[in-house]
C-alpha cells in the first residue's frame, strides 16, 4: 500500500510519517489525498496504512503518529476532512467520528470522518472508495 500511495498522485510527502526510535523506523503513518465517490467536492485525505511494529505496540507511538498527522492536515489546511476504514474501537478516542453522522457511507462501524472544517454539507451523500 505504501508503495502505491508513493507513485500515486494521492501522494502527500509530508503527511507520511515515521516514528523512529534510536535511528529505527517502528511505525509509521501515511495519508493519502483521495476523492471521495457520487460527489464533486474537492478530494479529502484518507488515513492508511497506520502501523507499529509488534514489539513497540501499546507505547503511545500509534496515538503520536495519528494525532501528529491530524495536527500537520489542519496546519495544511488544504482539506476539508480525514476519511478512513479502520478499527471502530481504536479511532474514536482521536476524535473521529462515525462517518454516517456527516451523511457518508458506507454505513459501516468501520467508516470514520475527522472534520478539518465546520460545515461538510458539499459531502453528504459521498462514498469513501473500499
Ligand atoms: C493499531 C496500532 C497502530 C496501534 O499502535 P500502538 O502504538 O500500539 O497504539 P497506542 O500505544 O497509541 O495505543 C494503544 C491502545 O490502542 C488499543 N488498540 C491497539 N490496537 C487496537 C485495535 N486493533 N482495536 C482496538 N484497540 C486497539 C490498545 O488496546 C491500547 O488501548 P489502551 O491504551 O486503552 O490500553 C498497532 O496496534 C498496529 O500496528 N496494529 C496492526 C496494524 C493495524 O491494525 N493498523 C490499523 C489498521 S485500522
Amino acid at each position: 500500500m505504501v508503495a502505491a500511495i508513493r507513485t500515486s498522485d494521492e501522494y502527500v510527502p509530508e503527511l507520511s510519517l515515521v516514528a523512529e526510535v534510536d535511528g529505527t523506523v517502528v511505525g509509521h503513518c501515511m495519508l493519502g489525498r483521495k476523492a471521495l465517490l457520487g460527489v464533486t467536492a474537492p478530494p479529502v485525505l484518507a488515513l492508511g496504512p497506520l502501523s507499529v511494529l509488534p514489539s513497540w505496540q501499546r507505547r503511545g507511538i500509534g496515538s503520536q503518529l495519528v494525532s501528529t498527522a491530524q495536527q500537520v492536515a489542519t496546519h495544511r489546511g488544504k482539506e476539508a476532512l480525514i476519511v478512513l476504514l479502520g478499527e471502530p474501537d481504536y479511532y474514536p478516542r482521536f476524535g473521529f467520528l462515525p462517518a454516517r453522522d456527516f451523511g457518508i457511507q458506507p454505513d459501516w462501524p468501520a467508516a470514520m470522518v475527522y472534520p478539518l472544517v465546520i460545515d461538510l454539507t458539499d459531502y453528504r451523500g459521498a462514498e469513501i472508495p473500499h
